[in-house]
């Protein structure tokens, strides 16, 4: 499976560590950052995992920030996202067997890298129980996601990066 994963600066080894961890599992990973621990901002990394699914470059993906809300968060404001954002493994499960999640938001500073494996590993073995009432309700979920640019517009941060270069954000 082709799985693109992101995150913030907050976690960048948890994400080195998961997305390696995919790899032994046999997965072909697609990491769009943020590749350092530099001050960044969550919705950049949120919004590349989204694009990657969406655009069919990855099958699914895993979001990672400080507590995996704010990069989750961003990621489904994309159209065709249906994300989840986890902090066990039950919830990851029926993420995947009712929403058919596409993209998965971990926590890295509060669960650590051990429990995001165990929450990837049966998110990924998990299949989507499509029942004609579930479909119904992901139709309308999706429905509720006007059609945007935010995918063609790759400048939506670029204000954010701009006044970090000149000095504007001090953590
Ligand atoms: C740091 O920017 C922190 O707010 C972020 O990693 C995340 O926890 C937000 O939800």
């Amino acid at each position: 499976m082709k799985i693109a994963i992101g995150c913030d600066h907050i976690v960048t080894d948890i994400k080195i560590k998961a997305a390696e961890f995919l790899k032994k599992q046999g997965h072909e990973v697609i990491d769009v950052g943020t590749y350092d621990f530099i001050r960044t901002h969550y919705p950049i990394f949120g919004r590349k995992v989204a694009k990657a699914v969406v655009t069919g470059q990855a099958d699914l993906g895993v979001c990672i920030c400080g507590t995996g809300i704010g990069i989750n968060n961003s990621a489904v404001k994309v159209k065709g996202i249906r994300g989840a954002c986890v902090a066990d493994v039950q919830t990851a499960i029926a993420a995947k067997e009712d929403l058919n999640a596409n993209v998965i938001g971990c926590g890295g500073r509060v669960l650590g890298v051990g429990t995001i494996e165990y929450i990837l590993e049966a998110f990924l073995k998990a299949e989507y129980k499509p029942t004609p009432e579930k479909e119904a309700l992901i139709a309308k979920i999706d429905a509720m996601v006007p059609e945007n640019d935010c995918i063609e517009n790759d400048a939506l941060f670029d204000e954010f990066e701009q006044k970090w270069a000149e000095g504007y954000y001090h953590d």
